[in-house]
C-alpha cells in the first residue's frame, strides 16, 4: 500500500465519522440490545475499567462508550479526543446527561497528538487502531505520550483469526480490496503485535482473546453460505436476548474464553505497560 492510500484512508475515516448525523447513528449501534454488541460492551468496559487509571487519554473516543464511564464510575480525570467534532458534541451531550461535567474535549488526529510525552497514565484506544494502515505510527504516539509505568489498552483486528480461516477456505479478509477502502481492517497477528510493542518499548501485560460472535469466519465455514450464517446467529441471538443469559456468556468471555488463542475470534484486546 502507497503512503497516500494510507493517508487517503485515515482522511476518509475521519470524513465518514464527521458527517452530520454519523454520532447519532454510532450510537444506537453501539447502544443496540442485541445480545451480541451487549456482550462485546460488557467485556470491553470491564477490561477498560478494570486497567485505565489516573489521568486518562481516550484516543477515538466517539460518543464517550468510555470515557464517560471512566470518568462517572471511577473519578479518573478523562481527556476525550476525537477528529470527529460531530462524535465529540454527542459525547459532550451524554456526559451532561450523566451528570459528569469533568471530561476535557479535544479534536485532533490520533497520528499527531498534541500532548507532551509522558503526559498520560493510562491511554485507552477501542475500535480505532485497527482502522488504519499506519496502526504502528498510532500506537507510537499512543506510547509516546504515556508515562513509564502506565498502560495501553486497545483492541486488534486478528490476523491470525483471518489467516486460519484462510486456510480452510480462501476467502476472508481484505475487506477493501472487495468492498473499498473505507472497510479497510488491520489484521494484525499477535505475535507480531507483541514483539513490534517489546521493541517499542511496551511489556504485554494482558491478551484478551474476546467478541466471538461477530463476524467470525468459522461461524462462516461451518454454515457455508450467508443465508446459513445469518439463520445461525438469529438463533444464537434468540438464545442470548435474556439478561441474564448474555451476562453470562460475557462473563465466560472474561474468565475462560479470553484466553483461548486469537485464532478463535476476529477480535482480541491487549493491555501493555510503557517501559
Ligand atoms: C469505531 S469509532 C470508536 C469510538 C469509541 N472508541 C468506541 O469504541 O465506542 C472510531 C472513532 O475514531 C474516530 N477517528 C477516526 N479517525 C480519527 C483520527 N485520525 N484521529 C482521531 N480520531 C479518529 C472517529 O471519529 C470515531 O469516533
Amino acid at each position: 500500500m502507497t503512503a497516500k492510500q494510507t493517508n487517503d484512508i485515515k482522511k476518509q475515516k475521519g470524513d465518514f465519522w464527521s458527517r452530520p448525523g454519523a454520532a447519532a447513528v454510532y450510537e444506537r449501534g453501539v447502544s443496540s440490545v442485541s445480545p451480541f454488541i451487549q456482550i462485546k460492551n460488557e467485556v470491553e468496559r470491564t477490561l477498560v475499567l478494570r486497567h485505565a487509571k489516573g489521568y486518562i487519554l481516550d484516543a477515538g473516543t466517539g460518543t464517550g462508550r468510555f470515557a464517560i464511564p471512566l470518568a462517572k464510575v471511577t473519578g479518573n480525570s478523562v481527556v476525550a479526543f476525537d477528529y470527529s467534532d460531530e462524535m465529540l458534541q454527542l459525547n459532550r451531550q451524554l456526559s451532561r446527561a450523566e451528570g459528569v461535567d469533568s471530561i476535557r474535549y479535544l479534536q485532533g488526529d490520533v497520528e499527531h497528538l498534541p500532548f507532551e510525552k509522558d503526559h498520560f497514565d493510562s491511554v485507552v484506544s477501542v475500535t480505532v487502531v485497527r482502522h488504519f494502515p499506519q496502526w504502528r505510527a498510532i500506537l507510537k504516539e499512543y506510547i509516546r505520550v504515556t508515562k513509564p509505568g502506565g498502560k495501553i489498552v486497545f483492541e486488534m483486528c486478528s490476523g491470525d483469526h483471518i489467516e486460519a480461516a484462510n486456510r480452510v477456505v480462501a476467502r476472508f479478509g481484505a475487506k477493501y480490496s472487495k468492498d473499498g477502502f473505507l472497510s479497510y481492517e488491520a489484521e494484525v497477528r499477535f505475535d507480531e503485535l507483541r514483539e513490534w510493542l517489546d521493541a517499542n518499548g511496551v511489556d504485554l501485560l494482558e491478551r484478551h482473546t474476546y467478541d466471538f460472535l461477530n463476524n467470525n469466519c468459522f461461524l462462516k465455514i461451518a454454515t457455508f453460505n450467508q443465508l446459513g450464517y445469518r439463520v445461525l446467529l438469529k438463533a444464537i441471538k434468540l438464545a442470548l436476548t435474556p439478561k441474564p443469559l448474555y451476562r453470562l456468556a460475557a462473563w465466560l468471555e472474561l474468565t475462560m474464553l479470553s484466553r483461548l488463542p486469537p485464532v478463535y475470534s476476529y477480535n482480541y484486546m491487549v493491555i501493555g505497560r510503557k517501559r
